[in-house]
């Protein structure tokens, strides 16, 4: 194994989202025999949420699993600082390569440059303004602390230029992209396979039915507020149409705790997270999207995927998705959801699309190449 010209990369993952969109990049490291250190710091650590990927991914499991007590944010960011901080002064990598807007992410990023180690930040340059949010605060700090930036479209860049940050800018597009078609054959032929039923079995009798929407919810300010939560579902519920839903483990918490699992039944399907796999077969089947995920509103821009999603949120960091109209923003009230599912419901628009306004699936490619040039010595 090479590495990149004598440098070390330190790769680091916290959250489901951030596996999913490493995983190209570390098949590219694995492709050009780029040699990399793999750490997880353990935010997400069910089976469901962490090492399913890694299997399914076939990636290799973490070189490091730091097992921090993330049991609160303030643990959180405290303990996997000061033990992501150890790993680093022992391995004095030349690079930390991070992603997304998490307390991993942000933690990672401070101790990388409490140990002056410099810092690439993918998925740089979204901003939604929302101040409300954790995330918020993470991608605004971490930016301004990144040495490489790895901007997904025009508009993050220019936010970055807006902001005068300190480190150099690319735009690259996002590897959620790479990632659906790095799993697109696959799913293809699964797709075509009327024998596909085994890997829909955790969904209760939907398998090969396509007159479901698709639900996932599983923000703080949503899953934490009893209200806006019991809006939610009763809006679900009192609307026509049956509903699957993955259901993050947070949410299931919530559900239960606020004693809302009435709303839960034949109508709105409760199932485990699913593996990448199986969620993009079942967002390729669904009717429409119902979410507040941050990944899901670029993965409907995909030409594979092309559907329509409403964003249980009240602004968003990745306004692409709704430039090119694939989601609409949706208030987290009751009249105004059911309001959504109808206009979606009557209009549902399946124009072709050509490409992402979050690129064509190179991301990881480019972002390797840079790396590459900007290291070599
Ligand atoms: C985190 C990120 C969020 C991201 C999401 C991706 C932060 C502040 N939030 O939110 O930006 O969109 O991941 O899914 O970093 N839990 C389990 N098992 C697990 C992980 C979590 O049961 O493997 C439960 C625990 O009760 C935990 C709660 O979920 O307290 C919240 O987990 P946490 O990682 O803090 O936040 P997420 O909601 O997952
Ligand atoms: N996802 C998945 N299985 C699920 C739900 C989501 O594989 O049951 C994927 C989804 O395709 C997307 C990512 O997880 O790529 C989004 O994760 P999440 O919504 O938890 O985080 P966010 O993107 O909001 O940070």
């Amino acid at each position: 194994m090479s590495n990149l010209h004598n440098m070390t990369v330190a790769m680091v993952t916290g959250t489901r989202p951030e596996i999913i969109k490493m995983y190209p990049i570390m098949k590219q490291f694995d492709l050009r025999s780029i040699d990399y250190k793999y750490i997880h710091t353990g935010q997400h650590y069910d089976y469901n949420l962490f090492l399913k990927f890694i299997e399914e991914f076939e990636i290799r499991k973490p070189d490091i699993c730091i097992s921090a007590d993330v049991s609160n944010p303030i643990n959180q960011v405290a303990n996997i600082m000061q033990k992501i901080g150890i790993v680093l002064n022992e391995l004095q990598p030349s690079i930390v390569l991070i992603e997304g807007d998490t307390n991993s992410v942000l933690a990672t990023a401070l101790a990388s440059l409490k140990s002056k180690i410099p810092i690439a930040h993918i998925e740089s340059g979204l901003r939604s303004n929302d101040w409300k949010t954790v995330e918020e605060h993470n991608r605004k700090i971490v930016d301004h602390i990144s040495d490489i930036l790895f901007s997904p479209t025009g508009v993050s860049t220019k936010n970055l230029q807006n902001e005068l940050v300190h480190g150099t800018i690319y735009t690259v597009g996002n590897t959620v992209i790479d990632a659906i078609s790095l799993c697109f054959d696959k799913l293809k032929t699964d797709y075509n396979n009327k024998n596909d039923s085994n890997s829909f079995k955790s969904l209760g009798g939907y398998e090969g039915r396509d007159d479901f929407v698709l639900v996932t919810i599983h923000r703080a300010e949503n899953v934490d507020d009893v209200s806006i939560l019991r809006q939610i579902l009763m809006a679900l519920s009192d609307s026509n149409l049956k509903y699957i839903f993955p259901v993050h483990p947070r949410t299931l918490k919530a559900i239960q705790k606020y004693g809302l699992t009435r709303y839960i039944g034949k109508k709105i399907r409760l199932v485990d997270p699913l593996g990448y796999l199986d969620f993009l077969k079942i967002l390729l089947r669904c009717r429409f999207v119902i979410t507040d995920s941050g990944g899901i509103q670029e993965e409907v821009t995909s030409p594979q995927i092309n559907k329509q999603a409403i964003i249980l949120r009240d602004c968003t960091e990745r306004p692409e998705s709704v430039e090119s109209g694939h989601s609409v923003l949706c208030k987290m009230e009751y009249k105004t959801i059911l309001e959504h599912i109808e206009r979606v419901t009557k209009n549902d628009p399946k124009k072709k699309i050509s490409q992402s306004p979050y690129g064509s699936g190179d991301a990881a490619v480019k972002i390797t190449d840079i790396l590459k040039v900007k290291f070599s010595k």
